[in-house]
């Protein structure tokens, strides 16, 4: 990473810059304040070049009761300035986060409901789909992605059959 860049910890309010184009254009700014944004176990991470936030990822403490693993986070508000994507940014902000969870707890387990447009970015980072197609009224369809960061052993509790 090149001294023009910078991954750091900004608080929420920071995030609604890069948040409202990006993944509510032409909405009110309340609109880019998520449930979570204010817990002081959530971690917003904001990516500079030259100082100017250019890209924002947000991981909040949340357990999915589609998955059983007990310590889970949940990934919002992942977005990159038009003019700057394709350029890298998104993978380290995701990377960054991951080793910031990881630090916390090396087996954490990072789920989201992820943009159906956005699937094929995150499965270059090993996450996996889980279920059907939501819709997000407003948005677009979503779909649930996750990924068991660490050592530990993927289990579908779906389809895990336990030894006899
Ligand atoms: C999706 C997004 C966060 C990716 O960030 P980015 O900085 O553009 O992506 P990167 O440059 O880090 O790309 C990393 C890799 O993923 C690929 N990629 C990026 N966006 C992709 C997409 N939508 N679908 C498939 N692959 C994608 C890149 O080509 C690159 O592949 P490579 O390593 O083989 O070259 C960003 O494009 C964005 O903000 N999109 C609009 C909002 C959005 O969809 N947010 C996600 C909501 S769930």
């Amino acid at each position: 990473m090149s001294s023009a860049v910078k991954i750091r910890r900004i608080p929420a309010s920071e995030t609604y810059a890069v948040r409202q184009p990006v993944l509510r254009p032409g909405r009110p700014l309340l609109e880019c304040i998520f449930e979570g944004d204010l817990s002081p176990e959530t971690l917003h991470l904001g990516y500079f070049f030259d100082e100017d936030l250019k890209g924002v990822a947000s991981f909040m403490k949340k357990q999915n009761p589609m998955f059983f693993q007990p310590f889970q986070y949940q990934l919002r508000g992942m977005a990159v300035l038009p003019n700057f994507k394709g350029k890298g940014i998104g993978a380290a902000l995701l990377k960054a986060g991951e080793a910031e969870l990881q630090k916390l707890d090396a087996s954490v387990f990072l789920w989201f409901n992820a943009r159906n447009y956005a699937v094929g970015f995150y499965k270059k980072f090993g996450y996996q789909t889980k279920g059907t197609e939501f819709e997000v009224p407003g948005v677009c369809p979503h779909i649930v992605m996750f990924q068991q960061l660490g050592e530990e052993e993927i289990i579908d509790h779906e389809t895990f059959i336990p030894h006899k």
